[in-house]
């Protein structure tokens, strides 16, 4: 057996928890700004004492908002710590035993011990193991379970948006600098993942700032982790100011797939989720970097979507301003034509029309 047999067998990302510091508050945003459904609800009416939690679901995405009852225990000190950020990114697993003992052999730290949960509707077994910063990954079986969720959640009798969002496509973490083979050594030695692209500092970079990402995949490969970490520029890059508001490494952005960017972030835009903008001259040459697409460039620069080609496909995505105060957590909107990038020759781009907002608050 080679070193990357996929001991792991990852059906899915099961679901994305964040905790965050007023889950009622955060969950109308993802309703009302995203066009999640909240579909399931924990707390204090379902007997659960400490905490409040929110399921959110929209095509097959699954976010968990979790907020603290009081000031005291983890969720109240990752808040306070980090501010409102991804805690966990849960993997749906054929088996939770077999997953939690193999990575914990292979140098995870163990988080949860595998454990069974139940409630009228069944049960899940569930384990957890840390990764980078203060962020883990929980492993999940819910072939017993016939819930909506998990034990401990009340249906809300909402059914699950049909929205123009449709799964996660990858989740890209920010580690600190020269860690980045470290967490790509993690996923490869102890989850079984192999690399899946690569890019340098030389690839994307600014006059300010320059990052080093590796990307890693599971067994599947349709599980990506792309893992940054910040490279020397003229000032502060965009990969520091997120270490030193987040406090550490953790998540940077979820990816979210779409079929139709055009349409979605239209629509999104029009609730009112924050974009970053992207200048007009980056259209005025789209054309001769990417060539022949099917879609309207005039309807790409109004929303400012953006397009990068390598030699598989192209794909379309624009990414959002962080979703709290502090500069951390953003969202991506992905569109994929045939390529299987993350989109390196945006960078660039992506990374002046970042550095403008990081000058805007006088970061940069
Ligand atoms: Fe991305």
């Amino acid at each position: 057996m080679s070193a990357n047999d996929d001991f792991l067998k990852i059906r899915s990302v099961d679901h994305v928890e964040f905790w965050v510091g007023n889950a009622r508050q955060a969950s109308f945003y993802y309703t009302h700004a995203f066009g999640f459904t909240v579909t399931g609800y924990s707390g204090l009416e379902t007997k659960i004492r400490d905490r409040a939690s929110y399921l959110l679901q929209q095509g097959k995405i699954r976010f968990v908002l979790t907020a603290p009852l009081g000031p005291d225990g983890p969720i109240a000190e990752h808040v306070n710590r980090h501010g409102d950020g991804v805690r966990d990114i849960a993997l749906e697993v054929e088996d939770v035993d077999r997953a939690y003992r193999e990575t914990t052999k292979r140098g995870a730290r163990g988080v949860q011990e595998p454990t069974t949960i139940s409630d009228d509707h069944g049960s899940i077994r569930r384990a957890a193991i840390a990764t980078y910063g203060d962020t883990i990954h929980s492993f999940i079986d819910r072939t017993n379970y016939r819930g909506p969720f998990l034990p401990g959640f009340q249906p809300t009798g909402q059914r699950p948006a049909e929205g123009p969002l449709l799964y996660v496509d990858h989740m890209v973490g920010n580690v600190a600098l020269g860690d980045m083979n470290r967490y790509v050594a993690y996923y490869r030695d102890v989850m079984g993942f192999t690399q899946f692209q690569h890019f340098d500092d030389k690839d994307i970079s600014t006059e300010y700032s320059a990052l080093m990402s590796k990307v890693m995949a599971d067994g599947s490969g349709k599980v990506k982790f792309p893992i940054n970490e910040p490279a020397d520029g003229k000032r502060k890059s965009q990969i520091e100011e997120y270490l030193d508001y987040y406090r550490g490494a953790g998540v940077q952005h979820v990816a979210l797939a779409t079929s139709d960017i055009i349409s979605t972030v239209a629509r999104l835009r029009e609730s009112g989720v924050p974009f970053i903008s992207v200048p007009y001259s980056y259209y005025e040459v789209l054309e001769d970097r990417v060539g022949k697409i099917d879609e309207d460039k005039a309807a790409l620069a109004k929303l400012g979507i953006l397009v990068d080609r390598d030699e598989e496909g192209y794909l379309l995505q624009l990414f959002t301003k962080p979703v709290q105060d502090r500069p951390t957590v953003f969202y991506e909107v992905i569109e994929r034509k045939g390529s299987r990038g993350f989109g390196k020759g945006n960078f660039k781009a992506l990374f002046e029309a970042i550095e403008r907002e990081q000058a805007l608050r006088g970061n940069l």
